[in-house]
């Protein structure tokens, strides 16, 4: 165990060395890690990138929906986003001056496949070996994900991710990556957030391709699920010493009263945002109960002999993205899972998220619970705020710090009380484009001033790089190593 100093624990409402207050009094406790606890940002290809039609990149379904009038705040793209196409080395030095031990990133199966299949574009490998190697120079652990939401156009117009064709499309991109990085990435996560490329890009209909239909949603959703099943088998196959993990965006879900309807609605949430991802994965079945609520609406067709074991093959660690707590309440108008969610009330985000930290601490415990053994990395958890520049250059957010601070001493909690979390990555490394809202939400622990791309840490920025410095300077040092 590393043990950090008291002044990154909890506060009580005093502000601390960074100026940070918190909104609540609680006793000052120490935030313990293990060793070798990695301490990491994230980010997305489609995101940051910019670069959108250079090297021979094709286009994915999130430059048609971003360029499709009134899907995407202010009718904003990520053609340009973070030009981290062309800021790779100022960036990766960004990474090493915060001192993260490692960082996320997603490979833009576009710039590697442009037609979703077939001809390998080697420039667009060529650019993520210039991110692993760069991470490896400066000492910080890379952890890829092979899919985050930018499917190749080509494939979608084969029918996307209801077509069962595209979890083999996706199997066949992870050996291209599995081949070209398997050696010097040890960390890989095969898709981010299924829930969000099936039920938010086919049911809600606010992501791309933005369909708003659920036999679509629960085809799609299953297929790229089958899809992480495959590339987690190629993941082992190619890169044996590597490990494989699925990403899930867990929400922390509770009924608005004890009637027994808002208790069912509240099933029927968890079962849609929570469960219907979880069980496949982890336990290796749909949950009866949606599958009867499901099955009374639509055909569930899509299921075929074996998909299961394959979406419940072995992984070697789940990634846990948390950004919500939800309270709900029955209410019969409501399409599909007559649900309706409580408005947050107290702290919220710019998203209007509620601020929950202890909400994690429970999806923690959860998921330890469903598997006892397999470890848990945090592969996002981050919030968005209005930040802005100050007269004198600075970018002060003490809300993200002290937001991360309880998020962190959340996961200290639960790893005291036995959950194996291995990792934290905070959402995000720099602000970007936030999908459907554009650049209106900023998440970085860098402000990106869009016009001048200047990169600015903000004051959580400082924060964190002090949580890991105490962390580490804490650290027993590594044994003396007598091999070359
Ligand atoms: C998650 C996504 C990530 C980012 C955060 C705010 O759902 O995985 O790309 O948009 O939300």
């Amino acid at each position: 165990m590393t043990t950090g100093p008291m002044t990154t624990g909890p506060m009580t409402t005093a502000p601390d060395d960074h100026g940070v207050t918190r909104r609540e009094e609680t006793v000052p406790m120490p935030l313990r890690f293990p060793e070798g606890f990695l301490f990491g940002a994230a980010s997305a290809a489609y995101q940051i990138e910019g670069a959108v039609d250079e090297d021979g990149r094709g286009p994915s379904i999130w430059d048609t929906f971003s360029h499709t009038p009134g899907k995407v705040h202010h009718g904003d793209t990520g053609d340009i986003a973070c030009d981290h196409y062309h800021r790779l080395p100022a960036d990766l030095d960004v990474i090493a001056g915060l001192g993260l031990g490692s960082y996320r990133f997603s490979l833009a199966w576009p710039r590697i496949l442009p037609a979703g299949a077939g001809a390998v574009n080697q420039k667009g490998l060529d650019f993520y070996k210039r991110v692993v190697d760069g991470l490896h120079e400066r000492g910080v652990t890379p952890m890829a994900t092979v899919y985050h939401w930018d499917l190749p156009q080509p494939l979608q117009d084969a029918g996307g991710w209801t077509n069962r064709d595209t979890a083999a499309r996706l199997a066949d991109y992870t050996q291209v990556v599995v081949d070209a990085l398997g050696d010097s990435v040890p960390l890989w996560v095969t898709v981010n957030e299924p829930f969000c490329s099936g039920m938010v890009g086919h049911l809600q209909g606010r992501h791309a391709p933005g369909c708003t239909n659920l036999a679509a949603a629960l085809a799609a959703s299953h297929h790229v699920l089958l899809g992480h099943g495959y590339a987690a088998e190629i993941i082992h196959r190619g890169a044996p010493g590597a490990q494989a993990g699925i990403t899930l965006n867990l929400s922390d879900i509770a009924p608005a009263t004890e009637a027994s309807d808002d208790r069912a609605a509240t099933a029927r949430l968890d079962g849609y945002e929570n469960r219907w991802f979880l069980d496949p994965v982890l336990a290796g079945g749909y949950p009866a109960d949606m599958l009867d609520w499901y099955g009374a609406r639509t055909p569930i067709d899509f299921i075929l002999d074996g998909d299961l074991r394959v979406i419940s093959g072995a992984i070697d660690f789940l990634g846990v993205n948390y950004y919500e707590t939800k309270t709900v309440a029955a209410d019969p108008a409501e399409p599909v899972h007559q649900a309706r969610e409580i408005p947050a009330s107290g702290a919220v985000t710019a998203g209007g998220l509620d601020v929950r930290p202890a909400g994690l601490g429970r999806i923690l415990r959860r998921v330890h619970g469903y598997s006892p053994a397999l470890p848990i990395y945090i592969t996002e958890s981050g919030a968005a705020f209005h930040d802005y520049v100050d007269p004198e250059g600075n970018v002060n957010d003490p809300e993200r710090a002290a937001y991360l601070r309880d998020h962190f001493t959340e996961t200290s909690a639960a790893i005291a009380a036995g959950v194996d979390v291995r990792g934290y990555y905070v959402w995000s490394l720099l602000d970007n484009f936030e999908w459907a809202d554009g650049y209106s939400r900023r998440f970085g622990l860098v402000y990106v001033d869009y016009r001048t791309q200047a990169r600015i840490p903000k004051t959580s920025a400082r924060w964190y790089r002090q949580l890991i410095r105490d962390c580490r300077d804490l650290a027993p040092a590594p044994p003396a190593s007598g091999a070359g």
